[in-house]
């Protein structure tokens, strides 16, 4: 079984439907070095997972170099692998020399100088696609805009995005934009149904522009010991049998994948074989009424 492909929207780039997330893969002891993070790129490859999420700020400032380095590893990965980086969270650092607390900036002037620092790192000549990682209360929509498409027109990144954007903030960036953005990047789990509601997939619906759905494990919050997760593995349990006897985390993605606006899936897990199990979910074509069931698990409460 091989994960699906999917574009993103009719103008974005076509992409794995499940995607490597790299924000926690240094956080493990000891720390991983390039031949380990190759062995996960290895492993994505042979599932059809050709989508690599990653960001200046994970692992302080230090895994975008760490993913560059996997990339080395093998003659394999040359062209193989859609890469999508994000930028715009200054955090003090060694990095962030300037930064006096955690702040966001979108400028046109920081978004350009993050890419290219990104393309080093990374050891590519254009990103897929880059996100400005959060909004930027501070910065006018219009500067940030001029700063995307300066990066779209010098061909530094192939298309343009946004994460953690609100419907709002989406319709102002896209109406200061020649260019279109191509996805939002946002939480969406059964413990965090916020987007459901708050208006941001249903922008993506209407604009026919697929999610990125981050920490669809609610970061593993899911296999925690909180009533709610209980709830929610016991539903898991009593409709196993439906989907092949497909795991927790595959059903879990399946709920998130099932949305009309048909979301992406970045995968967070550091193991192989957890890694192997999210292919299923890209899969299982979730009942309408196991996908209630899952949402009255998580609320703890029938529909109203
Ligand atoms: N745009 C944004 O603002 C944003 C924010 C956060 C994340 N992201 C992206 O989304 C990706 C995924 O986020 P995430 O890491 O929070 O995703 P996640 O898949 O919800 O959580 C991954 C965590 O869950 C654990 N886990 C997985 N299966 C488990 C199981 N069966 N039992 C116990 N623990 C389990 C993993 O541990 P193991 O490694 O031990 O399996 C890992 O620590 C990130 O890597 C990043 O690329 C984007």
């Amino acid at each position: 079984m091989s994960v699906k492909r999917a574009k993103l929207s009719c103008d974005g780039p076509e992409f794995s439907e499940i995607a490597f997330g790299t924000w926690r893969i240094l956080d493990e002891t000891p720390r991983p070095g390039p031949a380990d993070v190759a062995k996960r790129l290895e492993k994505c490859l042979e599932l059809g997972i050709t989508t690599i999420d990653t960001a200046e700020i994970y692992g302080g400032y230090e895994v975008e170099a760490a993913v560059g380095a996997g990339l080395t590893e093998s003659s394999d990965f040359t062209d193989a692998f859609e890469i999508v980086t994000k930028a715009g969270i200054d955090v003090p650092s060694d990095e962030k020399k300037s930064a006096r607390l955690p702040h966001y900036n979108a400028s046109s002037e920081n978004l350009v100088a993050c890419v290219e620092k990104s393309l080093k790192l990374l050891g590519v000549d254009a990103l897929d696609l880059f996100l400005v990682h959060r909004p930027d209360w501070f910065t006018p929509a219009e500067e940030t805009a001029k700063g995307l498409e300066n990066l779209l027109s010098s061909g530094k990144i192939k298309h343009a995005g946004v994460s953690n954007y609100t419907r709002d903030q989406f319709e102002l960036l896209s109406s200061c934009m020649d260019s279109p953005l191509v996805t939002n990047q946002v939480e969406i789990n059964l413990l965090n149904m916020d987007a459901l509601y708050d208006g941001t997939l249903t922008l993506c619906e209407q604009l026919g522009i697929r999610p990125m759905a981050w920490s669809v494990l609610g970061g593993g919050g899911l296999f925690g010991d909180s009533e709610q997760a209980v709830r929610i593995r016991n539903a898991f349990d009593e409709m196993r049998d439906r989907y092949d006897g497909a795991g927790d985390d595959a059903l879990a993605t399946a709920w998130v994948m099932a949305h009309p606006s048909r979301p992406l899936s970045i995968t967070g897990s550091n193991k192989l074989e957890r890694i192997e199990s999210q292919v299923a979910a890209a899969h299982i074509e979730m009942d309408r009424q196991d996908w209630y069931t899952l949402w009255s698990a998580a609320k703890g409460c029938p529909i109203p």
